[in-house]
């Protein structure tokens, strides 16, 4: 009943806008195109597994959003911004620049409903070197990266509810232990199962939201009662003005809203996974336009709760803030629960981001930027040619019923791009220094923010005829773009040597791409631009792989 391709008919619209780009290759969509030939005659690809839905959506980015951000952040933003009150808009300055990001991103994916995320935006709007960078920096440090420093969190914290404070004096290398345990858990029921994924990180959002709703209620109560079983009540919140103290450097503001960003960040993953929506175009939006409000909102109330229960200094000083929160409340008991909490929601943190970036790897393996055999799913192509996949074993067929995944079996997911994320995530876990890999992260990820979003301003005045599904307010991409100018122009400037480095290795990508394209085209894949492809009437249909015959 849902038809895309009548609804969009990108072809007189996007390839124009490709040509115009005149890099002197095929768009972005086509070296898909000759993959999706073979999806037709029996070949495995993700797409044809569409069975996202609203809610899956929903999980996923809230599972990917609220990780260890909301319960280790606090103490950054508090310290740089200097007052609750001023933390408290930091915190909403950050979430409402999060979902104008969002917002713009929903544009964009509605208007270009495939898997990859900016890395094809990116690509139609401003020339495919554009993808391919916003790629490499993805796939090699931003989503590893990311993926390390949550998985560390969760082991820290997981180490800490199993010995409690004794984990102060306790070896990284066992935090670390713990971190790669974790990962490779996610890993390994990622690549099983799409189902299973999915499935857990419906479970982990209703987890975190009953979570930050216990903190909220708990924050109340003792604000009104002054109940508290170690040490007297914190007064701070009731004597001294939610604005005393309040910083008047930009640049400490400007940490202090990176801080925030770290627990907002993740919004963009939706975007990755669109094309295995049931119903992209519909769905995107609404996701968006739900988890961004409901998470604000639980981030401001659970900070506030922080600060009705822990003084000022306590909160500036612990990267733990969860956990003392825990411990002022119940004591020991608090704090374990609070630590089990803390661990469990970055779990499911891990698990989102696994899955999401497994996706990004595969598209830019099918794309050719990577080796082929990342853009490949767990099973050959052989296996699903026969009709349907059908799962062997006894064993593997009760599994992919208990998973939902009889349709496809199991392992039909991007196993190979799930393993090499995994592996630059383990040595990110391994080798990675802490400080660095978070300057990396807010650096390059606004950079391309920044970029995409960019992008959707020239898009409207390049293609205003250019099916939107879903239109945001032109003032949401233009707030988003000017907030995060400030952003980086104060990285810039406080850090000139760590920005540099980022530089560099965003640079050290074009010969790269130069490399991986020659090594593409004498693969056998056409270098003739727009016009042949759309040759036959079906322009683009190659890169919209719904357009199944
Ligand atoms: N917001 C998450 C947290 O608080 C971090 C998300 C990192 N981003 C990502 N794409 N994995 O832990």
């Amino acid at each position: 009943s849902f038809s895309i391709s009548s609804v969009f008919d990108f072809s007189s619209n996007l390839f124009p806008l490709s040509s115009s780009t005149g890099n002197g290759y095929a768009p972005i969509g086509a070296p898909i195109s000759s993959t999706n030939t073979q999806t037709t005659i029996g070949g495995a690809s993700l797409e044809k597994n569409k069975t996202l839905t609203y809610l899956n959506g929903l999980s996923l980015i809230v599972g990917l959003i609220i990780g260890s951000g909301i319960f280790s952040s606090p103490s950054q933003v508090n310290s740089n911004a200097g007052s609750p009150g001023a933390s408290l808009i930091v915190w909403g300055i950050a979430g409402i620049l999060a979902w104008t990001g969002a917002a713009s991103y929903a544009e964009l994916g509605g208007a270009i409903p495939l898997n990859g995320g900016a890395q094809v935006y990116l690509a139609k709007i401003f020339g495919e070197i554009w993808g391919f960078l916003f790629t490499w920096c993805a796939v090699v440090v931003l989503k590893p990266g990311s993926a390390a420093i949550i998985a560390i969190i969760m082991g820290e914290y997981l180490v800490r509810a199993a010995i409690g404070a004794e984990a102060e004096n306790v070896s990284v290398w066992i935090n670390k232990g713990v971190a790669l345990i974790g990962l490779i858990l996610v890993t390994a029921l990622n690549c099983t199962s799409t189902r299973l994924g999915t499935k857990m990180g419906d479970m982990f959002m209703f987890l975190k939201f009953v979570a930050l709703l216990g903190v909220t209620v708990t924050g109340i109560v003792v604000a009104v009662t002054g109940f508290s079983t170690t040490g007297e009540a914190n007064q701070d919140w009731k004597d001294k003005g939610w604005f005393d103290g309040t910083s008047t450097s930009a640049s400490a503001w400007a940490v202090a809203l990176y801080a925030g960003l770290w627990a907002f960040d993740g919004w963009d993953n939706t975007n990755y996974v669109l094309g295995e929506f049931r119903n992209p175009t519909r769905d995107l939006p609404r996701v968006i336009h739900t988890a961004m409000p409901l998470v604000i909102l639980s981030y401001i109330l659970a900070n506030v709760a922080y600060f009705f229960v822990l003084p000022l200094d306590v909160i500036s000083d612990s990267d733990t803030v969860a956990v003392m929160f825990g411990n002022k409340v119940f004591g020991p008991v608090g704090s374990l629960i609070l630590a089990l909490i803390v661990s469990a929601s970055c779990f499911g943190a891990l698990n989102a981001t696994t899955f999401t970036s497994g996706r990004l790897v595969y598209v830019a393996g099918k794309e050719g930027y990577l080796p082929k055999i990342f853009g490949r799913i767990g099973v050959s192509n052989d296996q699903v040619a026969s009709t349907r996949l059908r799962t062997r074993s006894w064993v593997s067929k009760r599994l992919a019923k208990m998973f939902g995944d009889e349709e496809t079996g199991l392992f039909y997911t991007p196993i190979w791009a799930m393993v090499l994320n995994a592996s630059l995530t383990t040595l990110y876990i391994l080798v990675g220094e802490f400080g660095t890999l978070v300057t990396f992260y807010g650096v390059a990820g606004y950079t391309f923010y920044f970029m995409t979003v960019l992008g959707l301003i020239v898009l409207r005045v390049r293609e205003p005829n250019l099916e939107r599904p879903y239109r945001t307010w032109i003032t949401t991409p233009i707030i988003f773009c000017c907030v995060n100018l400030f952003l980086l122009s104060r990285a810039v400037l406080a850090e000139p040597i760590k920005t540099l480095i980022v530089v560099t290795f965003i640079v050290a990508g074009v010969p790269v791409y130069y490399l991986r394209l020659r090594g593409r085209d004498q693969g056998g894949r056409k270098k003739e631009g727009t016009g042949e492809m759309s040759g036959d009437g079906r322009a683009g249909r190659g890169w919209m792989f719904w357009k199944r015959d």
